[in-house]
């Protein structure tokens, strides 16, 4: 059995939901407090053994080769003044691991920007990681898909509950027997109406695909949103061969729409040594302006 060792980071998606700051950054380098959301995905996947890893961009998506490229000037401004600390950090994003690029040329959807892969991933398995969502885990979250891909040889789909109410938002899955956090997968939904839900287990921006995929995203047609979704390719694949959903372990944050991105924002700087006493400083006083408001 061939081990996990690529990775394909989609993020050619235009963004509308953090318009107008996406018209002309891409969604994927706006900044968790100083590190662009594409960052941390980066490092989950180095953290998690991933050798090669494809983005997938598109128009407007220049500044994320800039970002993982050396950038000279600011290199040798930052020796020259002395500014070491910062050089480490600059220097930390060009020095990650082997990351190759290709260009979706029209925003088709999700499961068409993975097709878009399919020449670099050749016939291994491979995972796929979305920046909507960070994970802070013990494990990385995408290693832990790769154990359960190591011990079952299947794709596996990485899944956490949320209340019923939100599952709109979310690829649901249909499962059937649980056996400790892993799912056997009957059926995938991609953003069900309200009250139609076949569970309360979403889909986290987290896969472990096996090569045939491929197949079904040759073929897929639109979906939900008038997208080639990956949720339905999938639900194909899952007829011919057997697709766990694993619920991992971690918190999960939704940096995809725009409140989740301000709450982990907030989250992530509490935990800053340096902001953490003037932000609950300006919480608190925040709080008692809007009592009095009220
Ligand atoms: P999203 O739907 O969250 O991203 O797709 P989006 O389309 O950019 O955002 P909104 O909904 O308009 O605000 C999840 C991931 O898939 C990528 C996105 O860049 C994002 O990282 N994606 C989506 C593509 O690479 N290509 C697409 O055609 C669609």
């Amino acid at each position: 059995m061939k081990s996990v060792k690529k990775a394909i980071i989609p993020a050619a998606g235009l963004g509308t939901r953090f318009l107008p700051a996406t018209k002309a950054m891409p969604k994927e380098m706006l900044p968790i407090v100083d590190k662009p959301t594409i960052q941390y995905i980066v490092e989950e996947a180095i953290h998690s053994g991933i050798e090669d890893i494809i983005i997938v961009t598109g128009k407007g998506k220049r500044a994320i080769e800039d970002h993982f490229d050396h950038a000279f000037e600011l290199e040798k401004n930052l020796y020259d003044t002395g500014k070491l600390d910062l050089l480490e950090k600059v220097q930390q994003s060009s020095n990650m691991v082997d990351i190759h690029y290709i260009r979706q040329k029209e925003p088709l959807g999700l499961g068409h920007a993975v097709w878009c892969a399919r020449k670099f991933i050749g016939d291994e398995p491979f995972a796929v990681l979305l920046g909507d969502d960070i994970v802070e885990s013990e494990t990385p979250c995408i290693k832990q898909l790769m154990n359960v891909y190591e011990k079952t040889g299947a794709s596996v789909i990485g899944v956490q509950p949320v209340p019923l109410e939100e599952s709109h938002r979310y690829g649901m899955i249909d499962p059937m027997a649980q056996n400790g956090g892993l799912y056997e997968i009957k059926n995938l939904v991609e953003k069900p109406k309200r009250g139609q839900a076949p569970s309360n287990l979403a889909i986290m921006g987290r896969y472990i695909l096996t090569p045939e995929i491929f197949s079904y995203l040759e073929k897929q047609e639109r979906g939900a949103g008038g997208e080639i979704q990956l949720t339905d390719a999938i639900q194909k694949l899952s007829k011919t061969q057997k697709v766990f959903g694993y619920c991992f372990e971690g918190k999960r944050y939704d940096v995809g729409e725009k409140l989740g991105f301000i709450l982990t924002t907030i989250e992530f700087a509490l935990k800053n040594e340096e902001l953490r006493e003037p932000i609950l400083e300006k919480l608190k006083q925040l709080i008692k302006q809007e009592e009095r408001m009220v």
